[in-house]
């Protein structure tokens, strides 16, 4: 099978790792991928967010399987754009990428398919902002309704930050979600599924903020880790039967199938399970420690998805132990990164790129916010966090940064869920 992975990260990254040790992988390409694809992958120019492009060159390489990663390319329709040129592709369509594409469509589909989220307040100007947050109440959830690479999200008890934040956004042409708060501990929950069948994978946590104990902006995630030590039994057959079936039952019965990776974002609350959000690809960093733990061959499961026949497909087998992602972080990240520096050390076991370049002199060069994304598998949490953050300590990029405690509240027993 021949396979071409789309996207520039750390999550593609992973995915390439994966899809190489697929038996069934004869050939893999990412394009435009990036200097740690380029080990294991042909790299391929194209410019990701343009359906046409993608589609002529999954067809110039004869691609069997094109794999999306990022949500950019899907909501523009290259997934469309792939199967219309008789190509397999995992990823949704556009229609059905509005699930993460707008907010208000994903709250409507809940709605209708009864999935448990937090209550919502569309914001259509500056009047109604104010109103919405009496409703809503401290602290505040002010959200960017469509895309914003996870920083569209402002959660404060500062009232006057919560409606700086909506003006912004207003002003810059966009639509507000105001939100009920969610406490409790947040998981990441992916699918695989062909619109009909639904496979859930491990449960993952991102970390979302920049800062150890969670301070800071939010950013696309710090760094994450799998499986969760103190996720209560049964929680991923709990999501499969309240949140990811019935939201792909509703998505096919409105005649917008989502085939794909379908992510629930969840918050374990007091009052239950509520979907904070959900993604239509899948999300970085968990896919870094998900994939790493997974024994079923990735490219047949991902074929599997994407020309509906999943419901053939063998349970899936995990291996045992736990897998920690850090995420390496250029100085200024996430507001205003910068790029262009040296990195060294990045060609280490574990080590995935995230934003990396090769530049004439063949030297590896930052080239975006995130720019490694460092991953260690080990017997537990404690010992995958140990390896990890080992690894860390290899690479070199001037003024770079990290955080220092990614799952380390897990491995000291301080999450529990309700
Ligand atoms: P989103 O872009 O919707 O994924 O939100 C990004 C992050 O903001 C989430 O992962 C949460 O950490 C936080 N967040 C979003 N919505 C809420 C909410 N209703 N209550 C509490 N935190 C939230
Ligand atoms: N880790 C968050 C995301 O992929 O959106």
């Amino acid at each position: 099978m021949r396979v071409l992975v789309i996207g520039s990260g750390a999550r593609e990254h992973a995915l390439c790792v994966a899809l190489s040790s697929d038996p069934a992988v004869t050939a893999l390409a990412c394009a435009p991928g990036n200097a740690g694809t380029r080990a294991i992958a042909e790299p391929a120019d194209v410019h990701a967010a343009d359906p046409v492009a993608v589609a002529a060159l999954a067809s110039s390489w004869r691609a069997d399987l094109v794999v999306v990663g990022p949500e950019v390319p899907l909501v523009a329709g290259a997934a469309d754009a792939v199967r219309d040129a008789g190509i397999a592709c995992f990823g949704p369509s556009e229609q059905a990428a509005q699930i993460e594409g707008s907010k208000s469509f994903a709250k409507h589909v809940m709605a209708a398919a009864g999935v448990p989220t937090a209550r919502s307040w569309p914001v259509g100007g500056a009047a109604e902002l104010e109103t919405a947050l009496d409703e809503a109440g401290p602290p505040y959830v002010v959200k960017d309704d469509g895309l914003a690479a996870g920083k569209g999200v402002v959660v404060t008890t500062d009232r006057d930050a919560a409606v700086a934040h909506g003006h912004r956004v207003l002003d810059a042409g966009g639509a507000v979600l105001v939100e009920e708060h969610l406490d409790g501990p947040e998981v990441s929950l992916f699918a695989v599924t062909d619109g009909t069948t639904v496979l859930p994978l491990l449960p993952a946590q991102d970390a979302k903020r920049r800062d150890d104990g969670d301070g800071g902006p939010n950013t696309g995630g710090m760094g994450a880790y799998a499986p969760l030590p103190w996720a209560p039994p049964g929680l991923v057959d709990d999501v499969l039967v309240t949140v990811l079936q019935p939201t792909v039952d509703e998505m096919a019965r409105r005649g917008e199938p989502f085939s794909g990776l379908l992510y629930a974002g969840l918050a374990l609350t007091s009052r239950g399970i509520r979907v904070v959000e959900f993604n239509a690809r899948f999300g970085d960093p968990e896919t870094q420690v998900v994939l790493p733990l997974l024994e079923t061959p990735l490219a047949g499961l991902l074929h599997a998805a994407a020309t509906g026949t999943l419901a053939g497909h063998p349970p899936l087998r995990w291996r045992d132990g736990a897998a920690v992602t850090v995420v390496v972080a250029a100085p200024g990240y996430p507001e205003r990164p910068r790029t262009g520096d040296p990195v060294t050390g990045a060609d280490a076991e574990g080590v995935l790129h995230a934003g990396t370049t090769v530049d004439a002199e063949g030297t590896v060069r930052s080239s975006g916010g995130r720019v490694l994304a460092v991953t260690a598998v080990g017997e537990d949490l404690a010992a995958a966090r140990r390896r990890a953050y080992e690894r860390v300590a290899g690479v070199r990029l001037a003024g770079a940064h990290w955080r220092t405690d990614i799952a380390l509240a897990a491995v000291e027993g301080r999450i529990t869920a309700c």
